[in-house]
C-alpha cells in the first residue's frame, strides 16, 4: 500500500511517500481503508522532536518516539474510513462499517490502511457526514473534554477559553456550552464571527483587548492554545479558580504542587486520558447537533507537506484534513 512515512526528525519535508506492506489485523483489530485524515499539532511536534519546545521536551518526545529516529514510520493520529477486514474477535464492526477515531502513539493514518483494536478510540460515523467531516471530530475534542472535565462545569459557571479558534479551542467553545457554562471566547479578529456561530456568549479580540485588564473574572480559565500562564491569568480567576492548559511542562509541575482549600490553581489530567467512551460521546453529540469540527483548509493527501507548513504557521482554524482517495468527500454517505 501507499503510504507517508519518515525515517528521520526533522522539517516537513522528511516526508515522503513509499509503498509498504499492508498491515495485518489482530484478532481483536479492524483493518480501515483510510479516506480522509488530519494535521494535528501532535503529528508536526513528533516529526520533529518537539525541537522547537526546548531541549528537554525534544528528549521527553524522543523516549516516547524514538531516540535515535521514528520508531513508527507512518504518522497520522485521526482517522475516518471503511471497515475492509474484522479480526475474528471482532464483534462491534463489520467489514464495509464507515468508522472514524483517533489512534495511539502508533499514529499510522498517513497510509491506505491501518489497524486498530476495536475497543480502542474507533466509532461509526455519525449518518450524513463524510469522510472529510468526521476525520476531524477526535483530536481537538478529546483534548478539551479532558481538560473541561477537570473543571465542574455547569450552568451559573463561568468560563474564559483562550485561543478560542485553534483545534482545541473550537471544540472547547461548544463542549463548555454544552456542560451549560457561560462562555468568554478569546481569539483574533479574523475569527470573531466563527467563534460567536460556535455559541460563545461573548467574544474578545486579543489584538485589541487585554481580557486580563477589564476586570473580570471567571470560575475557570482554558488555555486551549498554550500562548497564556497561570501567572498572567490569575487575575482574572475568582477565588477558586482553575487555570486549564493544554500543555507546558512548567504546567505539569504546578498542576502537581499542592494547593490550599479554595486556592486558584492550575489543573491538568495526568497522565493524560482520552477513553473510547468519550470518542462515543462525541458521535452523540454530533448526531445531537451539540458539536461539529470546524475545518479550515482541506489538501489531497498528495500535499501533506504543503498542509503540513500551514499547520506549523499555527494560525490554523480548527482542523487541516487530507484526503486519502479522490472521492472522500463524501461520496457514499
Ligand atoms: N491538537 C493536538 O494534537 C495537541 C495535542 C496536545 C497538545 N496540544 C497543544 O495544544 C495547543 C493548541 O493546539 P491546537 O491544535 O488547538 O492549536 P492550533 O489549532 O494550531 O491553533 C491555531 C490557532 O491559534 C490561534 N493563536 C495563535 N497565536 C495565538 C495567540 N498568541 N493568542 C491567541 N490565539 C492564538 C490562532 O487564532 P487567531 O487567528 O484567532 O489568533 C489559530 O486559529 C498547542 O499548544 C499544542 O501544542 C495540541
Amino acid at each position: 500500500m501507499k503510504a507517508v512515512v519518515y525515517d528521520t526528525y526533522g522539517p516537513p519535508d522528511v516526508l515522503r511517500f513509499e509503498d509498504v506492506e499492508r498491515p495485518v489485523p489482530k484478532d481483536d483489530e479492524v483493518l480501515v481503508r483510510v479516506r480522509a485524515t488530519t494535521v494535528t499539532r501532535s503529528d508536526v511536534h513528533i516529526r520533529e522532536a518537539n525541537r522547537s519546545n526546548g531541549r528537554a521536551m525534544s528528549l521527553v518526545s524522543r523516549l516516547v518516539s524514538g531516540v535515535r529516529g521514528p520508531r513508527h514510520r507512518i504518522l497520522g493520529r485521526e482517522f475516518a474510513g471503511v471497515v475492509e477486514v474484522v479480526g475474528p474477535a471482532v464483534s462491534e464492526f463489520s467489514v464495509g462499517d464507515r468508522v472514524f477515531g483517533l489512534s495511539g502513539l502508533t499514529f499510522g493514518a498517513y497510509a491506505e490502511f491501518m489497524c486498530i483494536r476495536e475497543s480502542a478510540r474507533i466509532a461509526h460515523i455519525p449518518a450524513g457526514m463524510s469522510f472529510e467531516e468526521a476525520a476531524p471530530i477526535c483530536d481537538g475534542a478529546l483534548n478539551a473534554l479532558m481538560c473541561l472535565k477537570q473543571a465542574d462545569l455547569r450552568k451559573g459557571r463561568t468560563i474564559l477559553v483562550y485561543g478560542a479558534s485553534g483545534a482545541i479551542g473550537t471544540a472547547g467553545v461548544q463542549l463548555a456550552r454544552y456542560f451549560g457554562a457561560e462562555v468568554t471566547a478569546v481569539c483574533g479578529t479574523k475569527n470573531l464571527e466563527l467563534v460567536k456561530s460556535l455559541g460563545a456568549d461573548r467574544v474578545i479580540d486579543y489584538t485589541k483587548d487585554d481580557f486580563t485588564k477589564n476586570g473580570k473574572t471567571y470560575d475557570v480559565i482554558f488555555d486551549a492554545v498554550g500562548k497564556h500562564s497561570f501567572k498572567r491569568c490569575r487575575g482574572s480567576l475568582k477565588p477558586g479558580g482553575v487555570y486549564l492548559p493544554t500543555d507546558g511542562p512548567v504546567n505539569i509541575f504546578l498542576a502537581l504542587m499542592p494547593a490550599r482549600k479554595g486556592a486558584k490553581r492550575v489543573v491538568f489530567q495526568l497522565p493524560p486520558r482520552q477513553p473510547k467512551k468519550d470518542v462515543l460521546f462525541l458521535k452523540e453529540l454530533v448526531e445531537a447537533g451539540q458539536f461539529r469540527p470546524v475545518i479550515d483548509r482541506r489538501y489531497p493527501v498528495e500535499d501533506v507537506i504543503e498542509a503540513t507548513r500551514y499547520v506549523e504557521t499555527e494560525q490554523k482554524t480548527g482542523n487541516v484534513v487530507l484526503t486519502v482517495s479522490t472521492d472522500a468527500a463524501g461520496g457514499s454517505r
